[in-house]
This record gives structure tokens, sequence and C-alpha cells, in this order.
């Protein structure tokens, strides 16, 4: 029996990555997870099934966090599997794009704000009606957001929402006893910051690391599951930096 037996849990881009591995680090703690992806259809299926593996309980639920509706979609399908009672929401799902400030378009700046800023968002406003006293929610933030690492500027842009959304929602929720955090992940070693599987992204992120090894998405997960327990009772309106000691 994990301390988080009997919770219901929610990870958004669950498929891969940072989300897969706190999907896991949950379900290894007890509780039920509902592991959301956007295509990985098959991919969030293998982890259900090692959840399943594991004894645990698990479901797949798909939504496209871009589009508009998107978040409403998920609330639904959520809210039909766990009824009234949410535990633990993690906001994970999240795209980046290099680009120069020249280099980066309209399009792309508004793909970031929909799927890093405004599903979060109204995914918390829909799951609302089901999250109770003891609950928390956890989003990603990220380093970029603190400090310039590549040229990340409307990514970076964008988890610096989160950071503030972070303060007003664990202001406003506060006194219905929800919790709200982020994690600040560094360089992770995902599909995402696949720049670090090459030599020279390896000796840039170790370079700027105070530990030196590149982070894995077991090292994220794990910050993500102490948020989401009761361990971290105390805690709220704040964003974890889980960067290996990064631009210190
Ligand atoms: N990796 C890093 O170095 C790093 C550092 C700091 C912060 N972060 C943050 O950590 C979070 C996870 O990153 P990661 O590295 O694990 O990313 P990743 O490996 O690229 O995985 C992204 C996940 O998000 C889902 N997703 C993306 N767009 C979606 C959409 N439109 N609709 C639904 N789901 C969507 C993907 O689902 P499908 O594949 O199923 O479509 C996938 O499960 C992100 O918020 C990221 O910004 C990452």
């Amino acid at each position: 029996m994990g301390n988080l037996s009997g919770k219901t849990a929610i990870v958004t881009g669950a498929s891969r990555g940072i989300g897969r591995a706190s999907a896991l680090a949950l379900a290894r703690a007890g509780a039920q997870v509902l592991v959301h992806y956007g295509s990985g259809e098959k991919a969030a299926a293998a982890v259900v099934a090692e959840i399943h593996q594991a004894g645990g309980r698990a479901e797949k639920v798909a939504a496209d966090l871009r589009a508009p509706d998107g978040p409403h979609a998920l609330a639904k399908r959520v809210r039909a599997i766990v009824g009234d009672r949410l535990d633990i929401l993690v906001a994970n799902a999240g795209i980046s794009k290099a680009a120069t400030i020249e280099e980066t378009t309209v399009e792309d700046f508004n793909d970031l704000f929909a799927v890093n800023v405004r599903a979060p968002y109204f995914l918390v406003q829909q799951l609302l009606p089901t999250l109770c006293r003891g609950s928390s929610i956890v989003l990603l933030s990220s380093l970029a957001a603190h400090a310039t690492v590549g040229t990340l500027s409307a990514y970076a842009a964008s988890k610096g929402a989160i950071d503030t959304l972070v303060k007003h929602f664990a202001s406003a929720l506060g006194d219905r006893g929800i919790r709200v955090n982020a994690v600040a992940p560094g360089v992770v070693d995902t599909d995402m910051s696949n720049f670090a599987r090459s030599d020279a992204g390896r000796d840039f992120t170790l370079g700027i690391q105070a530990l030196k090894r590149i982070a894995q998405p077991d090292d994220i997960g794990a910050a993500v599951a102490f948020l989401a327990s009761d361990e971290a009772r105390w805690i709220t309106g704040d964003t974890l930096h889980v960067d290996g000691g990064s631009k210190l």
C-alpha cells in the first residue's frame, strides 16, 4: 500500500517522457491513474499495461489539448470515469519550439500558448467541481521560465505564465483545501529535449548543471508524486526547481 492508495489521478501527456514517468510514480504510490494522450494511443496503452502488470489501476483517455474545447472534452471523460472525486491533477502535456525572435511565427506562438497555458487553465477550471479538500494540482513549468537556455523565448514565456497561474490558483483555491504547485525541470532526456542526446547537447547540459548527469524522466516523476502526496501538505503556490542545480 503506497501513500496515494485510494486516490484518483489524471496525468496529461502521459504517453511519453515526464508524463509517463509521473503516471508510473503515482501508480507505484497506489493511485488509480488516468493516462492521457494526444496522438500516442499505443504508447499510452503500454503505460496502462505496465501499471496493470504491477497490480495497479489505470485507464487511457484521449484529447487534443491544442483544440479550444480539448480540456472540456477531457474533463468530461475524466468525470465519466472517476465520478465526482479527483485527488490529483497533473497538467504535464506540453510542446516546445526552438526559434529566434525573428523565426517565431504567430501560428507557433498560438500553438505554444494553446497547449502549454490555455489547456492547463481550462482543465483546472473544468475539473474544479471534482477536486476536493486535500486535492493537489501539479503544473509543469521549466528552467526556461527562469533562465535563458537556447532560443526559446515564446516557449519560455508560456512557462512563465504557468509560474504566475500557480500563485493565482493556489491563492484562489486554498480555502477549499486544494494545493497548487509546479515543477520546473531543467534539461530532461525526453523527445522534447533530444538535443541532449548529442555530444554537444550533453556537454552544454552538464556545463550548466551542478550535478553532472543528464536527468531522466523518473527524476521529475518522483518530484511530481511528492507534490501530489500528503508529504507536501504545507506546500502550495510554489514552483519546485527539479534541475540538478541548473544555472546556479
Ligand atoms: N524535457 C525537458 O527537458 C523539459 C524541461 C522542462 C519542462 N518540460 C515540460 O515537461 C512537460 C513534459 O515534457 P516532455 O519532455 O515529457 O515532453 P514529450 O516527451 O515531448 O511528451 C509530450 C507529451 O505531451 C503530449 N502532448 C503534446 N501535445 C499535445 C496535444 N496537442 N494534445 C494532447 N497531448 C499533447 C504528448 O502526447 P502524444 O505523444 O500522445 O500526442 C506527450 O505525451 C512539458 O510541459 C514540458 O514543457 C520538459
